[in-house]
């Protein structure tokens, strides 16, 4: 990063927060709820990111929703595309889903247009979802014997992201596609679709197992179906900083996976578990605690690191 753009970003974002912790929270959580966070710097073609871990209960739709609402709420125009069939990233952005309502499946197997079940996350401007319902349950079976089943995804999405742009004047900056916690077809499909890739890693002691696994498939996606797949970005999550093994496994990823892992990582906080019971995220749930303003400097970095090619040399939130 270059001296200038250090200055500039803290210029830019100075006036607003005070020199403590605490009353930066309290600035952030201000201008949050007032709709008047700085905006990011618009990504220069849309960026398709694959949220995945083949390991349940990590993060992966958590850190979907407060990331897409985060950026949201920076505006940066965002699509959620919830591929599970619990549908609790649908749930958290307050997006209806149930078998009545076209969704995820309608897209995937029975090849209906993207644009048939997107909608408006209700909460926020930009940001948009298709969401998933239990009907999705079926789709890893449904989908063995069709043609082209690993790139259904990629090819509705394709489409939409033109249909958005003519329909809304805007381009969407940021996709993110929430998987299952398996490798089935449904994850594959999201790697077809994705250019990147973001794995949650939670901050316990068998984080790094599995995710051996996940690299070999991804390497095998690349070889035979979307070569330009990376991974472009891990987050480690539920980080109880008192504890000393939570230390040793954020050490032991940052070690092995280094500029890859976001400077910032989420805490265990329960306000950010609590957040989906009301249908929210913990942005719009408790704007200024630790959980909300981490998923703000989590996307923040996310956006400038692909930016300027660095990540930003303070925490603004
Ligand atoms: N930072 C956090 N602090 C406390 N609880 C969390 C945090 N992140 C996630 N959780 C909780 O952990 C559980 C698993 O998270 P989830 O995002 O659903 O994982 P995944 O989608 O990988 O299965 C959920 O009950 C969620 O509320
Ligand atoms: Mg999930």
């Amino acid at each position: 990063m270059t001296e200038d753009h250090v200055s500039r970003e803290t210029a830019d974002y100075g006036d607003n927060l005070g020199d403590t912790p605490l009353a930066a929270a309290a600035a952030s959580a201000v201008n949050l709820t007032s709709g008047r966070l700085p905006a990011l710097p618009r990504p220069t073609e849309t960026r398709v990111i694959v949220v995945a871990n083949q390991k349940g209960g990590v993060g992966k739709t958590t850190s979907t929703v407060n990331l897409a609402a985060a950026l949201a709420l920076q505006q940066i125009e965002v699509l959620v595309i919830d591929l599970d069939p619990q549908g609790n990233a649908s749930t958290a952005l307050r997006v209806d889903h149930h078998g009545d309502i076209p969704d995820i499946d309608d897209v995937i197997v029975g090849g209906d247009p993207l644009s048939d079940v997107v909608v408006a996350a209700p909460d926020f401007t930009g940001l948009w979802c298709a969401p998933a319902s239990i009907d999705l349950a079926g789709a890893e079976i449904s989908l063995v014997p069709m043609v082209a089943r690993e790139s259904r995804l990629a090819k509705a999405l394709q489409q939409y992201l033109v249909e958005h742009e003519q329909r809304h004047g805007r381009r969407l900056d940021v996709v993110l596609i929430d998987c299952p916690p398996s490798l089935g077809l449904l994850t594959v499909n999201a790697f077809v679709a994705g250019q990147e890739v973001l794995i949650p890693v939670q901050c316990e002691y068998y984080a790094l197992e599995g995710l051996g696994q996940l690299l070999s498939n991804l390497d095998l996606i690349r070889a035979h179906l979307n070569p330009t797949l990376h991974v472009s970005h891990l987050l480690l999550t539920m980080l109880d900083a008192r504890t000393r093994l939570s230390a040793e496994v954020v050490a032991q990823v940052r070690e092995h996976f280094g500029d890859l892992v976001l400077p910032t990582a989420i805490p265990r906080s329960v306000r950010v578990s609590e957040a989906p019971s009301y249908q929210q995220t913990v942005l719009t749930y408790d704007p200024g605690s630790p959980g909300a303003l981490a998923y703000l400097n989590a996307s923040r970095e996310m956006i400038l690191w692909k930016h300027y090619g660095s990540y930003p040399q303070d925490k603004t939130y």
